[in-house]
């Protein structure tokens, strides 16, 4: 029996490239779903993938996403983390994918966000929830008029 010289070399090249394959899948997947679950910004921009790579505006919106999600664990304990987020007042510099993104409503809509972050950081242990929802809603209220996309992980974070 014996494979042939040209059998040996083809059959592991041919299954290595398979592999290689079906995880270039399972990557892709991965990706999309991860994607998914954010809501990415090309929902309110006209580009559906952003040639100049993320915008200002894009990352600081998802550290705060990340953090309102760490947030949201300490807050149903009663707690609240101790640092107020001074990066979050930049949402009013921050620069947008799309000269167009920001409308003429966004910085009512940020004043509005800021004004319900101080008001949680100023609130008394009972009512922290009750203003963390009002901080959420802010996100929501926002979003509604500019970007619906990431709604549904914004509306997740309410408690
Ligand atoms: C004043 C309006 C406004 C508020 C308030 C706001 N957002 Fe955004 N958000 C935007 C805009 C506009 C974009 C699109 C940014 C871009 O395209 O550069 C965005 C993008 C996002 C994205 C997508 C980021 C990406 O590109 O991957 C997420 C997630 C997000 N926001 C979550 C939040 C959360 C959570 C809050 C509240 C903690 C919040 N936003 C509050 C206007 C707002």
């Amino acid at each position: 029996m014996g494979l042939s010289l040209r059998n040996k070399f083809f059959i592991p090249t041919f299954l290595l490239f398979f592999v290689f394959f079906l995880e270039q899948c399972s990557n892709k997947s991965e990706q999309q779903s991860a994607e998914k679950i954010v809501g990415d910004s090309a929902s309110c921009t006209k580009k559906p993938v952003n040639p100049n790579g993320d915008s200002e505006l894009s990352v600081l919106m998802r550290t705060m996403l990340h953090s309102s999600e760490s947030m949201k664990e300490l807050i149903k304990k009663g707690d609240l983390p101790k640092e107020f987020p001074e990066a979050f007042l930049k949402i009013h510099s921050a620069k947008p994918t799309d000269s167009e993104t920001k409308k003429a409503s966004f910085d009512g809509f940020a004043n509005n966000y800021i004004d319900n972050l101080h008001a949680l950081y100023n609130s008394p242990k009972a009512d922290l929830t009750k203003h963390y929802n009002a901080l959420i809603t802010a996100c929501a209220n926002c979003h509604t008029d500019h970007c619906p996309g990431p709604l549904k992980a914004i509306n997740k974070l309410k408690i």
